[in-house]
């Protein structure tokens, strides 16, 4: 069984078999968020891009959970260099860890860390854990080569932007769902800012006409998958 919580924006807990992870942990000044890093308790923290609202408190929480951060390569340099244990990927490589197996795949957007450090190349993940296969999308835009990473690697659940400006906005993100051939679909990056506001309900309601089940998780709520 595989359990993921959602705390607002691009960042999710997953659980299963006894192993829990986090994937880009912006958690204070995340206005969804209703929890403290400090409540964080992980084995790993994943990181798509270098972008302050997907990094967010992943130093503190690696430290706190004595816990490696996994990303790619550039963003993992910059991690080691606060004295991080950093786990370096790339784009197209997967790599099987305790918890379960992570592959990076493409992403369309920026990476530039919060200090304007070189971030690398963005990303987005498809994460093996609990029997499951769970595709967290990053910060992109839609792209034909999402079709290709769904047939090669079967999804059970996609979690995908839809808050438009900076990402995909919702009616991309059911092409998206469509493309990568998901069992779910469910909308994150929204609502967080101003500038990115979005209904997930509306998600659904395209998604469903359109042969895709939706999924919405509350912010703080715990989902199965
Ligand atoms: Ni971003
Ligand atoms: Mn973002």
């Amino acid at each position: 069984m595989l359990k993921l919580t959602y705390h607002g924006h691009s960042c999710v807990e997953l659980e299963a078999n006894g192993h829990r992870i986090i994937i880009d942990p912006f958690i204070t000044g995340n206005q969804h968020a209703r929890i403290k890093p400090r409540d964080v308790k992980v084995e790993a923290v994943l990181i798509t891009h270098g972008h302050g609202d997907h990094v967010g408190d992943a130093v503190e929480i690696a430290k706190a959970n004595h816990c490696p951060t996994v990303s790619n390569f550039e963003i993992s340099n910059w991690l080691a260099e606060k004295g991080v244990e950093a786990f370096g990927m790339h784009i197209g490589g997967s790599h099987e860890f305790p918890w379960g197996r992570l592959k990076l795949t493409p992403a369309l957007h920026g990476s530039a860390m919060p200090d304007g450090s070189y971030g690398g190349n963005p990303a987005g993940f498809l994460i093996w854990m609990g029997g499951k296969c769970v595709y967290h999308a990053g910060d992109t835009g839609i792209m034909s080569d999402m079709a290709l990473y769904g047939r090669l690697n079967p999804i059970d659940l996609a979690l995908l932007p839809i808050g438009d400006n900076f990402t995909m906005g919702l009616d991309d993100a059911v092409e998206a769902a469509i493309m990568l051939g998901c069992k779910q679909a469910m909308p994150i990056h929204y609502d967080t800012f101003p500038v990115i506001p979005a209904d997930p309900k509306e998600f659904v309601k395209r998604a469903g006409a359109r042969g895709i089940k939706g999924r919405i998780a509350a912010f703080g709520e715990t989902i199965e998958v």
